[in-house]
Formats: C-alpha cells, structure tokens, sequence
C-alpha cells in the first residue's frame, strides 16, 4: 500500500524513480509524484492517477539532478487528487517528504501546528509530519537527522519515510516502523525502496531497514540508528530476485503470466522439501519445532482474502492428515476480540507481501499470549518472516497481479507440505500412505499444465457470461475454499458480485437467487462429494440456473445436466484445490479483460494492505 523510491548518487535520478515507481505501481496506483533536486531547487511533480500520466506531465521538464524520491499512493487520508498527492512539503517549502502508512494521532499534532501558525495544503496526515519535523528542527540546535528522529518520537502509527531537504541535498533521511524500507547499497550510490523490485537492475546488495530504525543516506555513506538513539550496524544481504521475474515476459497482463507460471512455482515451492521415494517431508524453516508438534493442542490459521481461503485448505488438510484441531480466523477479527491462545498453540500467519497490518497485529498479539508463531509468506525478508518464530517460504517469485494467483496455490502447496511434516511427526500418517501422496504430489506441477490447456474452451465460456452482473460459486469439501476463491478472483477483477458457497448451504438462502440469468460455477469432481454435488447440481438446473461445472477428466454423469464443463486432470482429494483453482483463474481473467478491466490492476485495491 504506496510505493516508495529513492535515489541518491551519481546517475540521473529522475528515470530511475519513476522507473521504480512503475514497479510498485502495483502497491498503490491512485497518485504519483517525485520531488527532484535539481540545480539548487526542490522541484515537485506529482498528479492524480497512474505514474504514466505523472510520466507525462513532466514531459519537456528539465529533470535532470542526481536526488530524487518518489511515491505511488493509495489514498487512506486524503482522497486522490494533485493536492493530496505525495511528495509534500514543509512550511517553509525547503523539506519534503514521502510516506507510506498512517500517523495516527496526526489531529492532535495538526492542531497544535495549526495554532502556532503552520499552513497546510492537502487533508493528508503525512503533511503534519514533515511540518512537525521541520518545526522541531527550526526550534532546536540539532541537525535534520536528529529533528526526524526526535519528530518519530512523538508519533503513533505505520511508516515508512523518506525525507529530503533543500539546502542540504547531499542526503537522504529514511525511517521505518510497521511499513517495508529497503535500501539498495551501490558503489557512490543508494537507493531506496518499499521493496527490491526497483533495486534488482542496479545493486543484488540491499539492507532491510528493521522497525524502528532511522537512517542517514549520503552517496558514500551511511548511518543508521534506532529511534531511541542507539548506533545500528546494517546488515548488507544479497537478493535471490532476478529481473526477468519482473517482466511480463510476452503475455498481455501479468496476472496472465503468473496463472501460467504454477506449475513453475509449484515445482520451485516442493524444491528439497519432498522426498516421494522415501516418504518423507522435510520442512528446514520448522524443524526446530519439530518435537513441539507433537504435543500442540490446536493451530490457528490467520490470514486475510485469498491467503485467508489457502488457510481453510490448510485446516482440512491438517485435521485430515495430523489430527490436530485447527481454526482458521480473519486476521482482523481475530485481533480484536479476545481469543483464548495458549503457549501449547502454534499460530500459522499466511501472507503473500508479508505486510498486511492485521496479519501482523495478528502475529504480534498471540505472540504476547505465549503462542509459537509460524509464517507462510511469498516475499522473502518481508516484516512478517520477521517478527515470526520460524516459517516457510513459498518461493513463488514476486506476484505483480494484484489478484493474487500462484501466490495462492504456493501457499496451499506449503500447508499440504506442512500438514504432511506435521502427520509425520505425529505419526498419524503411514510412511507407504505418505509415499502414495508425495509421488502424486509429485506429479501436480504437470497436471496443472494440462489443465492449462482448456484455456481457449474458457475463453469461450468467459465470452457468454462476461455481462452476468452476478455468479455464485459452490463446492463441497475441498471444493468449497475453491468456490470461495473462485468468487474473490471473479468480483475483484471483472466488478461481477459473486459469492461462493458451499454447496449443500445454497438451499438455506441462496438458492432463492437462481432464475435463468445466474450462471452457477460448480466445483464438481469427482470425489467423496461428488454424488452430493450432482444432487445440488440437479436443484439448480430444476430452476433454470446456468451451470458451469470444473469436473475431473473424462466425467460422464455431470456433463449430461450441466450447460458447460471444464475438465481437470484425476488427482487425490486433498490436491483439489491446486488444480481445480486454475480454471477459475482463467475464467475471471478472461471475463475481466473482455469487461475492459485493468485486471493488473482492480480498482480501489492494492497489492500490500499496511493499513487496517
Ligand atoms: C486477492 C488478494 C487479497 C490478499 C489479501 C492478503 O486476490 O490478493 O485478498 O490475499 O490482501 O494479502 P497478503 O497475502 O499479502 O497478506
């Protein structure tokens, strides 16, 4: 949520901010801006809408100057609009500042600024900081790094910042708490960034700000401190990212590119972790805890959107394989309610970005109550891999779409490995039943590149319900986190209302919603729910509801009632999800590019939610 980018050194800064900025567009994309220092001037360009209309407005500019900084926003004070756009600037006009999070009590410090005769152009609660900087900075005998650190003293909330000054442009000043800072080290040269996509072209060696911290950027040197005041010593670490993961790599949209990239990620998440010849799981970033889960009372599963729906997939394979009691709980709910944890629980925190504010405050509360925390997160040396005791990675590569898609089966793949280690562990699983689902598991990364290939039949049912203005997805079992996803996929990118249900519910309410016009996605393979399905299949068709149904190759009996069928490869139950997912991918994307959406980027959301 917002994007930040910074540059200090010897190159032209302006086209490698907004370059950066294009990068983490998909952080936040309601408004842009760059403030440039630029022979003695502090010159700010920023506008509402994508960075390609920033990128235009400041055409014919002269934009040369080796400092620069700039912001991609998702408007949480403030809506989008030129004023409210990020840098912003200080009373005098000489700092600026970029902002990612929320000051919380910016009201009271507004107020008080107010009174002493500050004058403030935007709604925003980033302007009340950097006037609250510069008033102390005014008022005291202090340099600019110790105004800052003595300003972040005083507030409360999530940010990241950057922070330049007019008349000393030879540094920048950057801090962090609760929001993500990088910062790329070069040769005469740092940048910085919300994360290492900006930096990956130029440096592989990058320091990851730690909450807390504050820093001190000049072209050869850096200092860094906590806001308590304490000398830091970073540590340089060096990034796995590659550039092409960036790039759409010849498909139109990356949403696009990444559905077709999970029989890769997959592949890239079992890597040294499954061992189908011998029936064994190993799990590194757990091992340590491998004896305390043998005696766990319960897991709880916190998450948030599609995360949230790999966490039910999570809580059916655990129970099912391990014999462990899980819950699983949205992290913002869960967070402020009262909710009995023990030292006997694990807390499992599944986050692709690694950011989300009610994850994290999630994390943070049961870590107080005693809990072993244990993270699923894409993004590695993201905050939550950090405050966590141990974890798992997915390894699915940076997820650009803001739909969430390999990331998803990525972390289902994870919770299977993990239900798998903890059965083992237990012992609640034979070594030959384990082998039987490993060898198959084995086989899933081709399997989903066969069910790749209905992507034209898709295409062509996508073309018949792209003007449904709403659908309903049902599954049982496994099905069901399907369903769910299915429909978070469909409503988020093509604005169609969907709903998804489990199947056997839609006679308690929805079935009430069902005439001629509703097309009915049925996760309808064949499993233990399968000849159940085919009943709540025949109540929809007797009310004339459309039905598009996701089968198991070679089926028969649904194709005989449903309008549409989608066939996916046999697999085990328990691998349901990885495979029936991958059509209602498809299906949303095709139905959202031929709505006309921007499906990399939905309206109103944002990749990394860092506000609650
Ligand atoms: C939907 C989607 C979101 C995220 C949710 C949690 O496609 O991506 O629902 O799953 O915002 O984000 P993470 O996983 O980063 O914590």
């Amino acid at each position: 949520m917002c994007g930040i980018v910074g540059y200090i050194g010897f190159r032209e800064a302006w086209p490698i901010v907004l370059k950066g900025l294009k990068r983490l567009e998909y952080r936040g994309y309601d408004s842009a801006g760059i403030a440039l220092l630029n022979k003695g001037d502090l010159n700010i360009y920023k506008k509402a809408g994508k960075v390609k209309e920033l990128e235009q407005y400041a055409e014919g500019k002269d934009l040369d100057g080796t400092v620069a900084m700039g912001h991609t926003r998702w408007a949480t004070h403030g809506a989008p609009s030129d004023r409210n756009s990020h840098p912003h600037t200080s009373n005098s006009g000489k700092l600026s500042i970029i902002h990612n999070g929320i000051i919380e009590n910016y009201a009271t410090i507004k107020e008080e600024l107010l009174s002493r005769g500050h004058q403030f152009t935007s709604e925003t609660d980033t302007e009340v900081l950097i006037h609250l900087v510069e008033e102390i900075y005014n008022n005291h005998d202090i340099d600019l790094f110790e105004a800052v650190r003595l300003a972040l003293n005083e507030v409360n909330g999530a940010y990241a910042i950057v922070i330049m000054d007019k008349e000393q442009p030879d540094q920048l000043i950057v801090a962090r708490k609760g929001s993500p800072m990088v910062i790329g080290v070069g040769k005469g040269e740092y940048f910085i960034a919300s994360d290492a996509t900006p930096i990956v072209e130029y440096t592989n060696n990058v320091i990851y700000l730690n909450d807390n911290e504050i820093a001190l950027i000049k072209r050869d040197d850096l200092t860094v401190k906590r806001l308590d005041n304490v000398i830091q010593t970073p540590y340089v670490q060096e990034l796995e990212l590659k550039l092409e993961m960036l790039e759409k790599g010849g498909f139109e949209h990356f949403m696009l590119k990444e559905i077709y990239e999970q029989p890769r990620s997959i592949k890239d998440c079992m890597r040294g972790r499954i061992y189908p010849e011998e029936g064994k799981v190993q799990l590194g970033g757990i091992k340590d805890y491998a004896d305390k889960l043998k005696n766990i009372d319960r897991i709880i599963i916190v998450a948030c959107g599609t995360s949230w729906h790999a966490g039910l997939v999570g809580e059916y394979l655990i129970e099912e394989y391990a014999r462990i009691p899980v819950e699983v709980e949205y992290a913002s709910e869960f967070r402020y309610r009262n909710p009995i944890i023990t030292e006997k629980d694990i807390v499992i925190a599944i986050s692709q970005s690694g950011e989300t504010a009610d994850t994290m405050a999630a994390i943070e509360m049961a870590k107080e109550k005693g809990a072993t925390i244990f993270g699923v997160c894409n993004v590695v040396g993201a905050s939550i891999p950090r405050i966590t005791h141990a974890g798992v990675y997915t390894h699915a590569g940076p997820e650009i779409g803001v739909a969430s898609t390999k990331a998803f089966t990525a972390q289902v793949t994870v919770l299977t490995l993990m239900a798998f280690y903890m059965a083992q562990q237990k012992g609640t699983i034979s070594s030959s039943k384990l082998r039987e689902l490993l060898t198959e598991l084995d086989c899933i990364p081709e399997k989903i590149q066969d069910a790749l290939k209905s992507n034209e039949l898709i295409k062509t049912i996508s073309a018949k319900f792209k003007d449904s203005s709403n659908c309903l997805f049902l599954g049982r079992g496994y099905g069901f986190p399907v369903a769910l996803e299915g429909a978070l996929k469909l409503k988020e990118i093509s604005y169609i209302h969907a709903e998804g249900y489990p199947a056997a519910e839609m006679k308690h309410g929805p079935i009430a919603l069902i005439d001629e016009e509703m097309p009915v996605i049925f996760i309808a393979t064949k499993n233990s729910s399968y000849e159940k399905v085919i009943s709540n299949i025949q109540e929809v068709k007797a009310r004339k509801g459309v039905v598009i149904a996701i089968v198991t190759e070679g089926d028969v009996e649904v194709k005989r009632m449903a309008d549409y069928c989608i066939e996916i490869p046999e697999s085990q139950e328990a691998f349901l999800p990885l495979l029936a997912t991958i059509p209602l991918q498809l299906l949303s994307y095709h139905i959202a590019v031929m709505r006309g959406c921007n499906v990399d980027q939905p309206r109103n959301l944002a990749k990394s939610v860092t506000v609650e």
